[in-house]
């Protein structure tokens, strides 16, 4: 294929998946391969596609000067786009900053954040293994002078989605983990109870996705039982991925 055809190719391919997520099937992460190698086959260009570290960046830069929900890019101290490995088999979805991500810079860095990081220690992985995202990537704002954080509305989500739609496109996990029924409907659109939700395997585009609670939620419940139903969420993850799991995990509490 010449290289103007390609890229028609690649562009229509794009306008499509803009335009309906669930199609074309060809992954970003592929037509950059595609790309690469047809440059390299025409001689203009030597073989290296861009890693998934390099298609994330552009995403990141356009996050970055997103004004898309005016007041939360009023409000924010700065967007908060992801963090991890770009080649993470395994990615947690959040739903929206806090206080404390906001002026960090980082996802889930404050009190349940420490709990998230607690939980992908226990299943024997390091926080930069596995890649943290939320639905949104601002703030949502709170009247000013008052404390805590609020959840996203359905419309700042839809907004926002498409960021974390690209995302997950280019890392392709072998497994997602949404986390609390919000981040629930951002991704999927629906609306449903943790307790109908929770320690089964759902799918999004074809990726297994397991749904469990919130650390925040265990942070207010702090119930045993709540902790165990998370950590058996994570068994399953990890049998998923085939990783190994030791006897002490099978029997380990939160
Ligand atoms: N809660 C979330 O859902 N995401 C964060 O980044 C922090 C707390």
């Amino acid at each position: 294929m010449t290289q103007p055809a390609l890229d028609l190719v690649i562009a229509a391919l794009e306008k499509i998946r803009e335009e309906n997520d669930r199609a074309p099937r060809a992954s970003r992460t592929a037509l950059a391969r595609l790309q690469a190698e047809v440059l390299q086959k025409a001689g203009t260009q030597p073989l290296t596609a861009p890693n998934k570290a390099e298609l994330l960046a552009p995403i990141r830069e356009r996050v970055r000067g997103c004004t898309k929900c005016p007041h939360l890019a009023c409000t924010r101290t700065q967007t908060v786009f992801g963090v991890g490995n770009p080649d993470a088999e395994l990615m947690f979805i959040g739903e929206a900053p806090g206080v404390d991500e906001d002026k960090q810079g980082e996802p889930f860095v404050g009190r349940a954040g420490q709990l998230l990081t607690k939980i992908i220690k226990a299943m024997n992985f390091a926080r930069e293994d596995v890649y943290i995202a939320n639905i949104l990537k601002c703030r949502p704002d709170t009247p000013a002078g008052t404390f805590g954080n609020r959840a996203p509305t359905p419309i700042e989500m839809q907004t926002c989605r498409p960021y974390l739609v690209e995302q997950i496109e280019i890392i392709e996990p072998k497994v997602l983990v949404a986390l609390g029924a919000v981040a629930v409907e951002g991704l999927l659109g629906t609306r449903g109870t943790m307790r109908e939700l929770r320690g089964r395997w759902h799918a999004y585009n074809g990726i297994p996705l397991m749904i469990t609670y919130h650390p925040a939620y265990l942070l207010r419940n702090q119930a045993p039982s709540e902790k165990r139903k998370v950590w058996e969420d994570m068994l399953q993850v990890l049998e998923r991925l085939e990783r190994p799991i030791t006897e002490r995990q099978r029997n380990y509490f939160l």
